[in-house]
């Protein structure tokens, strides 16, 4: 059966289908008009493929207690061998309902009450929310903006950070949301021989690993036998084939030990099972959604280009940022003159715009506006029109 749902342009209604992105503006406190360009979803209808396997398992009727065999898990694996040069063994695989939950449950895993947790902040803001809710406390290794347009690693802060504060578990973002950086095999060799030198164990988030624009994507726990000893590598099929409502995420931890530390806090948890929907939708993406996967990039790679010319263009004293992966796109506004503030309320009420504000992500994201591009180009364009009228 040929794939259907290729048509990137389509601006489908996601409107009173409770979706977080369009259905709960008023309720983080935005208008209700307010066009969004904040959650990391995408507004693409899902491969034919996903959408028919759910549909069969809808028509089936019965929804018990499920879990996976063989297919699931040879799916997931030839998607990581062809796609990231990567072969996991099964017994590495714990699947949890997502990402950020196993982020959570590494902190509780890894680390003590009033431990320190390193990551690399302008970061994704669950990063540092997780520490802190779990009582451990956030050191931070701030990235930097260089000369190049991009973010950089401050090693010596790295490695002194871990020393000073005693450091045992990191949050590596690879690639990184929200500067975009698609860390290099050298960079990760760097940051993967300070934390096998200090025992550090490293929670590699690779969920946006197949949206990779320049460069290639590293998994870390690949470039070296030792990574794999001190690693967790958290990967899903949510963001590449937007299946995020379907809470199912693929985590490999290769090290036993450290395997069944984490287990224990998922007993613990009372977790065991995941969805059959997202079970469901993983094999099938995996196994056949590659021709969607292609065009899905091909469009948005297009799009972060659009951005990029758009901005260039037309938006004085904005700067986008080297988007090297990810479809979310790091603009910086500091040289409009405009304070963060006023910024926020320009793009919020004026252009009624739903961005996410630079600072959530750290201090060093005040003045900067993370802006998701995974939508139709005319969406895409209307925002950045509406962007232009409020920074002139
Ligand atoms: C780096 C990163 N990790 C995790 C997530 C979310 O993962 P999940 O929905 O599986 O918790 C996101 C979503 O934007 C993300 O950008």
């Amino acid at each position: 059966m040929a794939e259907r749902n290729l048509d990137f342009d389509k601006v489908i209604n996601r409107k009173n289908t409770d979706c977080i992105k369009y259905d709960f503006a008023q309720t983080f406190g935005m208008p209700e008009d307010v066009l969004p360009f904040w959650v990391a979803d995408m507004d693409f209808e899902v491969s034919s493929y996903i959408e028919d396997a759910l549909a069969a398992r809808v028509r089936h009727g019965i929804f018990g207690y499920s879990d996976c065999s063989a297919h699931y898990f040879n799916a997931v694996q030839g998607w990581m061998k062809k796609h990231h040069n990567w072969e996991p063994q099964e017994e590495w695989l714990i699947k949890t309902p997502g990402i950020v939950f196993a982020l959570a449950m590494a902190v509780k895993a890894y680390t003590r009450q009033g431990d320190g947790v390193l990551i690399q902040p302008p970061v994704y803001y669950p990063f540092s929310k997780v520490v802190a809710d779990n009582g451990r406390r956030v050191v931070e290794n701030p990235l930097y903006l260089g000369e190049d347009n991009r973010y950089h690693i401050d090693f010596a802060d790295f490695e002194q950070k871990i020393t000073a504060e005693k450091i045992s578990l990191f949050f590596l973002c690879n690639p990184h949301n929200p500067v975009g950086r698609v860390w290099t095999k050298e960079e990760l060799t760097r940051l993967g021989d300070i934390c096998v030198k200090h025992n550090v164990v490293v929670v590699s988030d690779e969920i946006h690993h197949d949206f990779i624009w320049s460069g290639v994507h590293e998994v870390f726990a690949n470039i070296k036998k030792e990574y794999e000893e001190i690693s967790m590598t958290c990967t899903s099929p949510s963001k590449t084939f937007n299946i995020a409502g379907l809470q199912i995420s693929n985590i490999f931890i290769p090290n036993s030990t450290l395997r069944q530390k984490f287990q224990r806090e998922l007993d613990a948890a009372g977790t065991s099972h995941v969805g059959v929907m997202g079970l469901t939708a993983c094999e099938a993406a995996y196994k056949n959604g590659d021709e969607w996967y292609q065009a899905m990039c091909a469009y948005v790679r297009d799009n972060v280009a659009f951005v990029k010319q758009y901005v260039e263009e037309r938006l004085a004293g904005v700067t986008m940022i080297e988007t090297e992966g990810t479809y979310l796109v790091w603009l910086d506004f500091r040289a409009t003159g405009l304070s963060a503030e006023e910024l926020d309320r320009r793009i919020i009420h004026e252009a009624k715009l739903w961005f996410d504000s630079g600072e959530i992500f750290g201090d060093s994201g005040k003045g900067f506006q993370r802006i998701n591009a995974a939508c139709p180009r005319s969406v895409l364009n209307e925002g950045l029109e509406r962007l232009r009228v409020v920074v002139q």
